[in-house]
């Protein structure tokens, strides 16, 4: 038999949630699929949006250039520009878009080759966050420094958000405001909204969207905030074997779990080597064939142990969801003590099926 542990990728749901992340933006959006689609498949992913979207979104040259290989011809926007000469030369030949945020990389692309042009450049600016981006009084100097070194027909003026997932905090709004200042007078398509940006922040919706994780239907601010995304990753597994204990046993290691009574425990083909995180607590909650049940002890290197106590139907060969459509990505990683994001990124070793 093989090992049952698995990540299933809906991709009518990636679909989905991209159709509604631009249409709620109401401008173009480009989907964010770097780190390996959030580790869904940077290529399958692509592939399955590419009829649908303006664009596309990656970390840094490699990850773009992986694409192109793969056949994907739409534009693809790279967040973090170039690194060297070398990116910016691989860049031109592949028809990307490169996200200027530093006087470094200026000064790279007015030593280039006279062929090396760029359909658009993008100038971020660091309107709050501090980590990349041009200071607000740096815009100015930088947008003529760009423009005098002709190595593009536009500019799309840029930033990101520190805090727009913070519904209630300021500082969405003092960025929004540090950016329009910063600005003021310079004609450029505009680009500033994140997924919470498209979920929470109205104002912020202005031409181009950069939606990442509410396309893999995680919602970045939480149930409260109303947006019907779908889940596009299944992680499940199935359960192998089965004991009874006896009430005061323990389960795995640390015997962190006790049995507050006589107890069936369901044995998981899936551990921390494949991406379902150990620090989740006693209690969250996973499915069995349907319904819900929870995780007892700590999780293991490729295994993990559930109640079957009130499931006499479940057993071997019982299908287990750790997340997806009836176990929200968002509450293990809020069990386990990080965002959804960190989880998607990590899932590894498990086989992958594409819907
Ligand atoms: C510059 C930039 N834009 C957009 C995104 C997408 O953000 P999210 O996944 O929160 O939608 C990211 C993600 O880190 C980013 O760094």
């Amino acid at each position: 038999m093989t090992r049952p542990a698995r990540a299933r990728i809906d991709r009518s749901a990636l679909r989905h949630n991209y159709a509604l992340a631009r249409q709620m933006h109401g401008g173009r959006a480009l989907a964010v699929i770097k780190a390996n689609a959030y580790g869904h498949g940077a290529v399958p992913c692509a592939h399955a949006l590419q009829d649908l979207v303006d664009g596309f979104a990656v970390a840094f040259v490699g990850e773009a250039m992986a694409l192109r290989e793969a056949g994907i011809t739409a534009p693809i926007l790279v967040l973090e520009g170039a690194f060297d000469t070398d990116d910016w030369l691989q860049a031109a030949e592949r028809r990307l878009w490169m996200v200027v945020h530093q006087s470094r990389q200026l000064e790279q692309l007015s030593q280039l080759p006279p062929h090396c042009r760029y359909e658009k450049l993008w100038l971020k600016i660091d309107s709050g966050m501090h980590r990349a981006g041009f200071a607000p009084e740096d815009v100015a100097p930088a947008w003529a420094q760009l423009h005098a070194l002709q190595r593009t027909d536009e500019v799309v003026l840029m930033t990101h958000f520190a805090r727009a997932d913070e519904p209630t905090e300021p500082m969405t709004p003092a960025q929004l405001a540090t950016f329009q200042t910063c600005t003021q007078g310079l004609a450029a398509p505009i680009s500033v909204s994140n997924s919470a940006g498209v979920l929470a922040w109205p104002d912020a919706r202005a031409d181009w969207a950069r939606p990442g994780i509410m396309l893999y239907g995680s919602h970045p601010i939480g149930a409260s905030a109303s947006a019907p995304l779908q889940p596009v990753m299944t992680l499940q597994s199935e359960v192998f074997a089965e004991r009874w204990i006896a009430p005061g046993e323990t389960v795995g290691y640390g015997g962190r779990f006790v049995a507050p009574r006589r107890t069936r425990v369901g044995l998981v083909a899936m551990g921390y080597a494949d991406g379902y995180p150990r620090t989740v607590a006693d209690g969250t909650p996973v499915a069995v064939d349907g319904h819900v049940t929870q995780l007892i002890g700590r999780v293991s290197m490729d295994m993990l142990t559930i109640d079957l106590t009130d499931h006499p139907h479940a057993g071997p060969g019982s299908t287990v969801e750790l997340w997806g459509p009836q176990i929200s990505v968002d509450t293990v990683a809020k069990s386990a003590g990080t965002i959804a994001y960190e989880l998607l990124c990590n899932t590894k070793r498990v086989s992958f099926e594409y819907l």
